[in-house]
């Protein structure tokens, strides 16, 4: 009963005090947005490349707004000015799947991203977190942090709902909120750092035209459609892209390809330069071996051509090494941990097995276990067998991914993602339905 009498004050002084229900935001939706930008926003800070929102009842789905459906753990942030005709302070609400974060004039008033498991309920509602924010006379700056989770909408909600009374709302348990001490340029605490997850999608011989070059097709064609509405960040792609190697087989493969809206690396497969199309391969993806900068921090992809250790070009190969030992010293001595990839894993099931077509030369084998011991190496990425395993040797996750043509091991079709937080790394598939 108690209760009963509680939620009809609650939406009688709802409707007293409409003055703030028609809010006009502004949101971007960008991942690398944090809970301390939304407090710079707080403070009127304009955020660039926004769309406006509009709360509709106190709720909005966010992927409307975005356009798409976003993946899981994708970030936003909104604002907003509230001109108050009074010092006071004011009922806010708010709800959200998964995380939020809601900054008044430089101040955190609530947040759910480092202290709290997330949201309340789904569908969220504005009823899920009620706390008091302090609202100046004149023009007051709200800014909202969004952090996705994995329902079917990404739904938000927040309101302010009435001025609170000092003396009559003294004992309610949301006027007793402590004020959350989150200065501007904080750190994020390490828990909240561990969820900002590096994630890079791994792929394996697309090699359209292996068995059945229309469901290949097709398949990669959903390969692309799942990676652009995925949280990986990259692509690398371990080889053999068509089956056969022609002009006319690299412009269909670039043709879907260019479809990915993710930065992408490409490794040489067998199939790619061992049909006398190196030049062509070349002409299309530019070198077999390189270097590059992942677009999330601290870590350096090296990609090997193993087609040259397996049938030895002269002087090439001795580039390609020196290379990888270059690009080896460099990222220990910048503090980088490096992802190798190549076409050909390492080995199979054994590091002493014998050389075959599915595995690196013994020599090659020791050298790369010798420079496992000496540099900051975290994984070493391939395909090529068309089975995908995971193995942990000297520390490095040897990872072979899942591919969208023959899968010989007759497991998923799919891709891999891994995901490198702090130290760890884990992965697992995306499978490809039919
Ligand atoms: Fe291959």
């Amino acid at each position: 009963m108690k209760r009963f009498i509680f939620a009809i004050l609650f939406c009688l002084s709802t409707m007293c005090f409409a003055q703030f229900d028609n809010l006009t935001w502004q949101i971007r939706f960008d991942d690398t947005l944090m809970p301390e930008n939304a407090l710079a926003a707080s403070t009127g800070t304009l955020l660039e490349e926004t769309k406006p929102l509009a709360f509709q009842d106190g709720l909005v789905e966010l992927d409307k707004i975005a356009g798409r459906k976003l993946h899981i753990y994708a970030h936003a942030v909104a604002q907003c000015t509230v001109t108050s005709e009074e010092e006071c302070d004011y009922l806010a609400g708010m709800g959200v799947d998964w995380w939020f974060q809601c900054c008044v004039n430089g101040e955190v008033a609530k947040s759910t991203v480092e202290n709290e498991p997330g949201n309340a309920a789904y569908p969220p509602s504005a009823e899920n977190f009620l706390f008091p924010v302090h609202l100046k006379k004149g023009v007051n700056h709200i800014a909202l942090f969004f952090e996705r989770g994995n329902g079917d909408k990404w739904l938000a909600a927040f309101q302010l709902f009435r001025k609170l009374d000092p003396a009559a709302d003294a004992d309610k348990p949301f006027y007793a909120v402590p004020k959350l001490e989150v200065m501007p340029g904080r750190k994020p605490r390490k828990a909240y750092v561990n969820r900002i997850r590096k994630v890079l999608a791994q792929l394996a011989d697309p090699q359209i035209g292996m068995h059945d070059y229309d469901s290949e097709l097709a398949r990669f064609r959903k390969e692309i459609d799942l990676l652009n509405d995925s949280d990986c960040q990259a692509v690398v792609i371990c080889g053999d892209m068509m089956h056969r190697t022609t002009r006319e087989s690299l412009t269909v493969f670039q043709k879907e390809l260019a479809r990915l809206t993710l930065p992408v690396f490409i490794v040489a497969g067998n199939h790619d330069v061992g049909q006398n199309s190196r030049e062509l391969f070349q002409e299309f993806f530019g070198p077999t071996y390189y270097a590059a900068d992942l677009p999330f921090e601290g870590y350096r992809l090296v990609v090997i051509d193993t087609n040259l250790w397996q049938t030895p070009i002269p002087q090439e190969n001795e580039k390609m090494d020196a290379m990888i030992l270059r690009e080896l010293e460099a990222a220990a001595a910048a503090g980088k941990k490096v992802i190798l990839a190549g076409h050909a894993p390492i080995f199979q099931e054994d590091e002493d097995e014998d050389e075959a077509y599915y595995n690196l030369p013994l020599e090659k084998r020791q050298w790369l276990k010798t420079l496992f011991g000496r540099y900051p190496v975290v994984a070493y990425l391939a395909g090529h067998s068309h089975t995908a395993f995971s193995v942990l040797w000297n520390g490095v996750l040897l990872s072979n991914a899942e591919t969208t043509s023959a899968a010989f091991d007759k497991v998923n079709y799919g891709f891999r993602r891994l995901v490198f937080f702090g130290d760890s790394v884990y992965c697992n598939t995306i499978p490809v339905k039919e």
